[in-house]
């Protein structure tokens, strides 16, 4: 019997050439306000976005409220990737790549729950809460060069959380999440800094499946207050306070649009002249303590209702506490998750009562989902269309009109009604597109 020599320890992962990408600066043109939908479509481009979108993005997970003990984990996904997120014995949350090293089974088959280690159901081998192999069944059938410290699950290069919300990229020279976040920070405070005790997650994680690309929807949470007065028409019909339905309530509504140079992007009624915030819940909040805590132009703007995208694909609407990703599944699929965010020191009946809320206006059968899901899903099926490719669309609201100095509003700021904060997420996705990632970099490491 012959020896080999022993090699080098491998390493998690190994530099594949990477596929050409292209210089998508040509199916946009935002100084004009100008889009190619083709980047809805197109299967290249969507490979292209998974190496240099999403694997350097910070990407929102889970609420640290999910994860309370050590053991216990949910899993997610980064882009395509399936991720666990699991906290540690040491309390640390720690994110793994969701593949098991020996033949790539996916490790963890639960949407949540709360373990001592991960047992691979193809042919046994386990893994601790660190992510290091601790059994391996049949053993001495391994040659002696084989060592459990070398087949760990493959580590997210960077976890952190903001105000409960757990954000993890792969990407090991990203800035750090409060940088990344920037000016959007203030606004999500508004939604997410209501208590002192913080917020929690209240009644699972709710999914499903549209026919349509994610940027659809990240692009409309972002900047899209514009058609809600049309899209969901009867909806604001059912829950108008008054009854006289959506013209005398939403047209025309005076407010601010957020945008920034990170993609993310809010829009909110100042001063709303008219509720669609549930009762009960509205009935819940102490305004008066509220503006001594988040100030008066957040109390009058972000803080109870508009719309909201954390770039690339975690999106908010503070009135009924939904808190959602659109994870991409190709690039005419995705693939919703969402959660109801509520205060943790409401009593029990608000918190069902905004979880309730939430499912009957934002659920997958939701009066106002429908109506989202049912544009999207209609812009992607005319994308199949030959001629309709080449046939450029219109961002042109609210061109040149903005300032980085309102007195009100930290960042650059502009009307309600605007598609600045389109022009500013496609810019941002342009920026990534052109711009080689990390792994991209020959000196990079891939640890
Ligand atoms: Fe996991 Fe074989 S694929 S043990
Ligand atoms: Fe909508």
């Amino acid at each position: 019997m012959t020896i080999a020599p022993t090699p080098a320890a491998p390493r998690a992962g190994w530099r594949t050439p990477s596929p050409a990408s292209a210089d998508v600066s040509a199916y946009l043109d935002l100084e004009r306000g100008v889009l190619d939908r083709r980047i809805w479509k197109d299967e290249a481009l969507y490979q292209q976005e998974l190496r240099r979108v999403f694997a350097p993005s910070w990407l929102f997970l889970a609420h640290e409220s999910q994860l309370p003990k050590p053991g216990d984990f949910v899993t997610a996904y980064m882009g395509e990737d399936p991720v666990i997120a699991v906290r540690g014995k040491d309390r640390r949350v720690r994110v793994f790549l969701n593949t098991c090293r020996h033949r790539g089974m996916r490790l963890c088959r639960a949407d949540a729950g709360s373990t001592k280690k991960f047992t691979c159901s193809y042919h046994g081998w386990a893994y601790d809460l660190d992510g290091s192999l601790v059994n391996v069944p049949n053993p001495d059938a391994y040659p002696d060069h084989f060592d459990t410290a070398d087949w760990g699950l493959r580590e997210v290069a960077r976890v952190d959380s903001h105000k409960g919300l757990v954000f993890a990229t792969w990407n090991p020279a990203a800035p750090a999440l409060t940088e990344a976040l920037g000016d959007m920070a203030w606004y999500m405070d508004a939604f997410l800094d209501r208590d002192p005790e913080g917020t929690e997650v209240v009644g699972g994680v709710t999914k499903w499946v549209l026919e349509g690309n994610w940027k659809l929807a990240a692009e409309q949470f972002a900047s899209d207050w514009y058609h809600v007065n049309m899209a969901h028409a009867s909806a604001l019909m059912v829950m108008s306070p008054t009854g006289r339905g959506p013209k005398s309530e939403i047209a025309n509504t005076p407010g601010r649009q957020f945008t920034s140079p990170e993609g993310h992007g809010a829009g909110f009624p100042v001063h709303p002249r008219s509720r669609f915030d549930d009762q009960t819940v509205h009935g819940y909040y102490d305004y008066d303590q509220l503006r001594g805590r988040l100030g008066d132009a957040r109390v009058e703007g972000p803080m109870t209702t508009g719309h909201a995208t954390v770039f690339p694909n975690f999106s908010y609407l503070p009135v009924n506490g939904t808190i959602r990703v659109w994870n991409p599944k190709g690039p005419d699929r995705m693939e919703v998750w969402t959660w109801t965010l509520v205060d943790r020191s409401m009593p029990e009946d608000v918190k069902q009562a905004q979880r309730l809320y939430n499912l009957r206006t934002f659920g997958p059968s939701g009066i106002f989902e429908q109506d989202d899901g049912e544009n999207w899903s209609e812009i992607q099926a005319v994308s199949r269309g030959f001629i309709a490719n080449d046939t450029r669309l219109n961002y042109q609201m609210g061109l040149g009109i903005h300032r980085d100095d309102d007195p009100d509003y930290p960042g650059r700021v502009g009307e309600l009604y605007s598609d600045n904060a389109a022009r500013g997420f496609y810019g941002r996705w342009r920026d990534l597109m052109n711009t080689p990632a990390w792994h991209e970099n020959p000196e990079a490491s891939h640890g």
